[in-house]
């Protein structure tokens, strides 16, 4: 049901004028925003506005935050506030062309079991994503992204997006459901957006990406309201599990319940229906009015998608399909090399600055001295340079040699510590083995302040060089032990800025498990490895002297990874780093693990929940915890489907409909017993 009653035939009075008004705005709006069909002129919208918004004047008492005039952004809000995501908010991998789509296919039906498959093929909006929860019919909760397991609440922003529905009936959808989809700035509103920037004095956006991202997350909603974003509406769920047995009837029922969601999209049989969407769309993208940066495949069936899973980056069961990307020619005007975190040297080209795939490139990865041979490369050279998305741009190949081209050789020592490079075996890249080298320990200490890992504020590029180069810091853990007065000596540091980032570094001692574990800058141990490692293992004592087999156990960490954790603890300045970061009072620990914990053999593994009621000693989180722990699943609606009801004090229609179904009703000991039960080992025979 709408969350406010429609207006009934003859119900008149301020109260029932002011719902008919909202009534036909939303039903203009939907038409305008969403469907691309309006039925009226701009001017006959405005006057409609115009006389609800008199009417709210004269009766403010009426005035609900879900009115067409409210979508005008409130008060500025202080800062970024975080939420926790229902589920994780995953990324895709790529296919970069037929062959790469082709294996994505064959493995997806080989763990799928299956012959073929049915697919959705959808485009991929260039835009940022955000997850929009609406309770009883109301939005409730925008999210960003964020690190994919929390991200910055932009409630007030996504309100003033006119596509998004502020309400939504719930007729087919669960009480409390989620929306995730694609934020994005339409190519008009970018071009638009720009020119006032510029005639204005301030610096234009790079591409409608950043437009859309930097729009939605301005502090000041009521800019963001100035911005004309648009949001397309691509998952549905509820408590983070998908509501529909399929994605396309799950794209359907957004779209009957006023969501917009793209109207290119398309079921698709096999492979072959792969690459007919492909070739619709192949050279369509220019004809459309926002930015795509590809196509989306995903399996169709919810009981396959289960089936495949997911990685610790992206579900196996979705590809995203980028076209060619983005070319332009440029000359190398040099060659040098860059020191990584963990020693790799990379050499990288240093171009003529191009304007290619929305931004100017100034520098392009040539990755190893193998690739520079294999592109007969030499400085002075005209090439061709490539950029997709967000990778760091490469060179494709060399378009024309220059006369006076000079060869470029890989220096022998590190460029910044002098230590000679080791090149190992099998591997393409030369390292610098000295672990002190300032330019790793430079880019640890980057990687270690991010905002993704510890999130230091103001500790920067030109900081942690100067910190490095000045010897204030020889090792992470004396980040913990800077003054004020020191960083306030240093160029362009002020008192201020001093004391912003000291009061920053401070707030970073409560950075929570997975952000330390990532912080720490393990090879191969990303964002979300260390996500899942930290739900594992519930502290870094633990992780620190597990097997490489216990590891192994962990989701998403195979050989690889396992050895690189274990030589990290291996190493002792990495003890010693470890015992001074407890020292400084970082969060060594946590308490209960975000993900399903191992005693998944209890009964209640893979079984659905429905909660109703307030039980006498668990909140509602608590207990949903406690079911996510034992492997079972809370769902806001019983169905036939639900296995159990979990009825406390003042349960209502849900009991009788668990009732009426004959689903099992616990009570909270029940409950309780019921998720320390073993599952009962079959019977011998
Ligand atoms: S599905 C777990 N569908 O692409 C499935 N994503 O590289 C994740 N995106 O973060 C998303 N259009 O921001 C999906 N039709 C679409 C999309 C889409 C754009 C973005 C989304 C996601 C990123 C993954």
């Amino acid at each position: 049901m709408p969350a406010e009653t429609p207006p009934q035939a003859g119900r008149s009075g301020p109260a029932g004028q002011v719902e008919a008004l909202r009534e036909e705005i939303r039903r203009h709006e939907h038409r305008y925003y969403v469907l691309d069909e309006p039925a009226i002129s701009d001017a006959e919208y405005d006057a409609l506005m115009r006389r609800l918004q008199a009417l709210e004047n004269e009766h403010p008492a009426l005035v609900t935050a879900e009115s067409p005039t409210q979508r005008v952004g409130g008060a500025p809000r202080a800062g970024a506030e975080k939420a926790a995501h229902s589920s994780a908010m995953l990324s895709l991998d790529n296919a970069f062309n037929e062959q790469e789509l082709r294996d994505f296919d064959r493995r997806a039906r080989e763990l799928a079991g299956v012959e073929t498959l049915d697919y959705v093929g959808e485009l991929k909006l260039d835009g940022i994503s955000m997850s929009v929860r609406y309770k009883a019919g109301r939005l409730d909760l925008a999210l960003t992204r964020g690190d994919g397991v929390t991200g910055e609440i932009v409630t007030a922003n996504a309100r003033t997006i006119r596509s998004l529905p502020l309400t939504a009936p719930a007729a087919g959808l669960p009480d409390a459901f989620e929306v995730r989809g694609e934020v994005v700035m339409p190519r008009k509103a970018f071009e638009r957006l720009n020119s006032q920037r510029l005639a204005a004095g301030e610096p234009a956006f790079v591409n409608p990406r950043n437009a859309a991202a930097g729009s939605l997350r301005m502090l000041d909603a009521a800019v963001t309201a100035s911005r004309r974003l648009d949001y397309f509406a691509y998952m549905l769920l509820a408590d983070g599990a998908p509501v529909k047995e399929s994605h396309w009837e799950a794209l359907e029922a957004m779209a009957t319940a006023g969501f917009k969601v793209n109207p290119h999209r398309a079921r698709l049989g096999g492979f072959e229906g792969l690459l007919d969407f492909r070739n619709r769309w192949i050279d369509r993208r220019d004809s459309l009015p926002y930015d795509i940066d590809g196509l989306v495949y995903k399996v169709d069936a919810g009981a396959l998608q289960r089936r495949l899973g997911a990685t610790a980056k992206a579900p196996r069961w979705a590809v995203a399909y980028k076209s060619a990307a983005e070319q332009a020619e440029t000359v190398v005007e040099d060659i040098d090399v860059q020191v990584g975190r963990t020693g790799a040297i990379t050499p990288r080209a240093r171009l003529q600055p191009v304007f290619v795939g929305g931004v100017t490139v100034s520098r392009a990865t040539l990755h190893n001295e193998d690739e520079i041979a294999r592109l007969e490369l030499q400085i002075g050279d005209r090439v061709l340079v490539e950029r997709s998305g967000d990778v760091i741009p490469k060179v494709v190949r060399v378009v024309e040699q220059a006369a006076g081209r000079r060869p470029f050789h890989m220096p022998a020592d590190c460029p910044v510590c002098a230590t000679a490079l080791v090149r190992e075996q099998d591997e393409a890249v030369r390292r610098c083995v000295n672990v002190n080298c300032p330019a790793r320990l430079k880019e640890s200490v980057l990687h270690f302040a991010h905002r993704t890992a510890m999130d230091v504020d103001g500790l920067g590029e030109s900081l942690a060089a100067q910190l490095v180069e000045g010897g204030l810091v020889k090792n992470l853990a004396d980040i913990y032990d800077l003054a004020a007065d020191k960083l306030a000596a240093l160029e362009r540091m002020a008192d201020k800025s001093a004391g912003n980032v000291t009061a920053s570094i401070a707030r970073s001692k409560s950075a929570p498990l997975p952000r330390v574990i990532y912080a720490l800058g393990i090879r191969y141990v990303g964002e979300r490895t260390a996500q899942l490692l930290a739900g594992h293992f519930l502290s870094i004592d633990r992780m620190f002297s597990a097997s490489a087999e216990e590891l192994e156990t962990v989701e998403g960490v195979g050989s690889r990874i396992a050895e690189s954790i274990r030589d990290f603890f291996a190493a002792e300045q990495n003890r010693t780093l470890i015992e001074r970061l407890r020292g400084a009072g970082l969060q060594f620990e946590q308490d209960a693990p975000p993900e399903r914990a191992e005693s998944s053999a209890a009964a209640a593994d893979g079984k659905t929940f429905v909660l109703t009621g307030t039980l006498p000693a668990l909140t509602r989180d608590e207990a949903k915890a406690r079911i996510a722990a034992a492997g079972g699943k809370v769902s806001g609606s019983v169905s036939k489907k639900t296995d159990y009801v979990v009825a406390g004090e003042k349960a209502g229609s849900k009991l009788e409909k668990a009732k009426g179904l004959g689903v099992a009703v616990l009570n909270e000991d029940a409950l309780l017993a019921l998720l320390s039960a073993e599952e009962q080992p079959p019977p011998a025979r």
